[in-house]
């Protein structure tokens, strides 16, 4: 069984990533779950608190790293990713010398409302995970422009989007295997 922890970049109940996180849920093949990992209810981050986490700061923590893999679906907000995702991050990385993000499997995903579909929030959201020492899948990538038929209300794909999304998974799948075993990390860069 492989566990892939997902993370919604939105605030929104009629969130399209959310919905696409749906359809990836529909698509997996047998013996992957997928779980969303909650962010919506995390204070902002601030480091005077580092000392005395906030619980769902603790229980982010706990999520990700009781996962094989962990994909995150971003919207794009003014050409870079949204502060409740970067926060999200954030607390993550934190506190010093517990950085979750070290070394675990990671996948970047998202839908937007025109052709970019997410990938300068994306890249940006990359870089991020790079710094953090996450290992960021490179490919295949996920960058889709939303269409009222792409993910219907109960989270169906479009017949002809279904395979890619399949494809998307089983990279993830298949990353997971080759960054298995995350080890307790340090944060990588200097204070
Ligand atoms: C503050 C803000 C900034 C946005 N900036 C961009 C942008 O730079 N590029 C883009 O393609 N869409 C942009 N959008 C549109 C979002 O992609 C769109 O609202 C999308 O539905 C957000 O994803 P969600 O539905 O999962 O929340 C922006 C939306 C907001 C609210």
């Amino acid at each position: 069984m492989t566990e892939i922890g997902y993370l919604v970049g939105s605030l929104s109940q009629a969130s399209i990533n959310r919905r696409l996180a749906m359809a990836l849920c529909r698509v997996a093949p047998a013996g992957v779950v997928l779980r969303e990992l909650r962010i919506d209810d995390l204070p902002l981050y601030n480091p005077d608190h580092d000392g005395s986490f906030a619980p769902a700061a603790r229980r982010l923590k706990d999520d990700l790293a009781s996962v094989d893999a962990v994909v995150v679906l971003t919207p794009e907000y003014n050409r870079s990713l949204p502060p409740v995702l970067k926060n999200a991050v954030d607390y993550a990385s934190r506190p010093w010398g517990e950085n979750t993000w070290q070394d675990r499997p990671v996948a970047i995903a998202g839908v937007g409302l025109n052709g970019a579909g997410t990938a300068v929030a994306q890249a940006h959201l990359r870089a991020v995970l790079g710094a953090c020492g996450a290992h960021v899948l490179g490919g295949p990538e996920l960058c889709l422009a939303w269409t009222d038929d792409l993910v219907d209300d109960d989270g169906c794909p479009a017949p002809a989007a279904a395979p890619r999304l399949r494809a998307f998974l089983d990279a993830v799948v298949a990353h997971a295997e080759r960054h298995g075993a995350v080890p307790s990390g340090a944060w990588p860069l200097s204070s």
